[in-house]
C-alpha cells in the first residue's frame, strides 16, 4: 500500500474540513473496494486503525492542532469517519453485521469473502471455515454430491447370519488373523503331525522354525481358534458367534479362494444336547433361507467335536426336486458341526477349571459365509467377491 498520503488542510472552514474528510473517505473506499482476502482485510485493518502507526490516528494528531473555534466541527467530521471506517477494517465487527460486509466487499469484488461469508451463513455454516484456509470460495457453484457407499455382499451375508443368532441370545466375539500354530491346531485337538491338519492347506508365516511349533505364526484357517480363545476369557456358559476372514493354500477358480469368511458359533451350558445343536441350526436355516428349507445331518469328523455332522439343506433352487445348482441330488452341503469334544474342554481348563466335561456339554458350528453368499445372489465366481470391481459391486448398492 502507498506510504501515507493526508491531504493537506489549508484551514478550518467548513468547506475546507468537508473536503479534507472526502478526500479521506474516498480513499479509505479506494482500499476498502481492493481487499479480496483476509491478509488484505487485515492489511486494511492495521493501516488504518493500527494502535501506532493507523492513519486514524495520525489524521487525529493533525487534527488536535486545530484551534479552539473549529474543534467541534472537526470533531464531529472526525468521529462519523472513525465510525465509517472502524467496522469495515474488523473482521468480528463485519461478522456481527453482514449487511456492512456487503457494503464493503461484495459489491466491487463479488465471490470474495462478503459473498462467501453472507452464503454460507446462509447455509448454517460458520464463518471460521474460511478464515483457516483463507481462500475464496465461489458458494454459487453446485456442490459436489458423495457417492454413497454400499455394504459389500459378504458383509451383508455375515450380517444376516450373525443377527439370525443375536436373535436367539448369541453374543458376537472376533479373533485375531494371524493366529498361533497352538489355537488353530494344538488346543482344537489337531496333534502335530496329524493328518487332520493336511485338509487345511495352511498358509504359514515364514521363518518361524526356531519357535516351538506351538507358537508358530500362520494365517488362521477357520474361525474355531476363537472358540479356544472365547472360554478362556470366560466360564460357561457360552453363547457366541464369531465372523471372521480365514486364509488356505488353495488354487483359485471359481469355488475356491486363498482369501474366505466363515461364521463360527459355540454354544456351551449343562445339558446342551445333540438335539440343542439340530433344533439350532435347523431353525437358523429356516430364518435364513426361508420356512420352507429342510436340514439333514450326516456323520463327518473334525478333531475338536465328537460326534461331527455336516449339515446339508434342502436345494433352495428347486426346492428338494433335483437341479444343476444341487447336482441333481436335492440337497446343498452348507456347513460343518459337532458335540464339543471333552479334549477341547481339557485344554482350556488350565485357565478356567469351570469347562469340566463332566458337568457341562456344548456343540459348535461353522459355516462358509461366501458360499451362502454366492447361493444369495447368484453369484457364479467367488473371485468376483475380492475383484474390487466396481461394475459387480454397483449391483448392491
Ligand atoms: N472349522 C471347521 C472348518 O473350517 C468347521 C467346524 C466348526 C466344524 C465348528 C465343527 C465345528 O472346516
Amino acid at each position: 500500500m502507498p506510504k501515507i498520503d493526508i491531504p493537506q488542510l489549508k484551514d478550518y472552514s467548513s468547506s475546507s474540513l468537508d473536503g479534507f474528510f472526502q478526500s479521506i473517505k474516498d480513499l479509505f473506499e479506494q482500499e476498502a473496494a481492493n481487499v479480496h482476502t483476509l491478509d488484505e482485510l487485515e492489511n486494511l485493518r492495521i493501516r488504518w486503525i493500527g494502535r501506532k502507526q493507523g492513519l486514524m490516528n495520525q489524521i487525529g494528531d493533525v487534527l488536535k492542532r486545530a484551534p479552539a473555534e473549529a474543534r467541534k466541527d472537526v470533531g464531529t467530521r472526525f468521529n462519523t469517519l472513525k465510525a465509517e471506517v472502524e467496522p469495515r477494517c474488523d473482521l468480528n465487527a463485519i461478522r456481527a453485521s453482514k449487511s456492512s460486509v456487503s457494503k464493503t466487499f461484495a459489491t466491487n469484488a463479488p465471490g470474495t469473502i462478503a459473498v462467501i461469508s453472507e452464503g454460507l451463513a446462509r447455509v448454517g455454516i460458520d464463518y471460521g471455515v474460511v478464515e483457516q484456509t483463507g481462500q475464496s470460495i465461489d458458494i454459487t457453484l453446485p456442490g459436489i454430491r458423495p457417492t454413497l457407499g454400499a455394504e459389500h455382499p459378504l458383509i451383508r451375508t455375515m450380517q444376516e447370519i450373525v443377527r439370525v443368532f443375536e436373535h436367539m441370545g448369541y453374543s458376537v466375539g472376533v479373533g485375531p488373523e494371524v493366529e498361533t500354530d497352538y489355537y488353530n491346531f494344538e488346543a482344537l485337538n489337531f496333534p502335530p503331525n496329524h493328518p487332520a491338519r493336511d485338509t487345511q492347506d495352511t498358509l504359514v508365516v515364514a521363518n518361524q522354525q526356531h519357535k516351538p511349533l506351538r507358537d508358530r505364526l500362520l494365517l488362521r484357517t477357520h474361525t474355531s481358534p476363537v472358540q479356544i480363545r472365547t472360554m478362556e476369557r470366560q466360564p460357561p456358559p457360552v453363547r457366541i458367534v464369531i465372523p471372521g476372514k480365514v486364509h488356505r493354500n488353495d488354487a483359485a477358480d471359481a469355488t475356491h479362494s486363498p482369501i474366505f469368511h466363515q461364521v463360527e458359533g459355540l454354544c456351551v451350558d449343562e445339558n446342551i444336547t445333540f438335539s440343542d445343536l439340530k433344533g439350532t441350526l435347523d431353525h437358523a436355516m429356516k430364518e435364513l433361507f426361508g420356512p420352507n428349507v429342510r436340514t439333514r445331518f450326516f456323520p463327518s469328523f473334525f478333531p475338536f467335536t465328537e460326534p461331527s455332522a455336516d449339515v446339508q439343506i434342502s436345494c433352495i433352487f428347486c426346492g428338494g426336486k433335483g437341479c444343476r445348482k444341487c447336482k441333481h441330488s436335492g440337497w446343498i452341503e452348507l456347513l460343518g458341526c459337532g458335540m464339543v469334544n471333552p479334549a477341547v474342554f481339557d485344554f482350556v481348563r488350565g485357565k478356567q477349571p469351570a469347562y469340566d466335561p463332566k458337568k457341562i456339554s456344548g456343540f459348535a458350528f461353522g459355516m462358509g459365509v461366501d458360499r451362502i453368499a454366492m447361493m444369495k445372489y447368484g453369484i457364479s465366481d467367488i473371485g468376483l467377491l475380492y475383484s474390487g470391481d466396481m461394475r459387480f459391486l454397483e449391483q448392491f448398492a
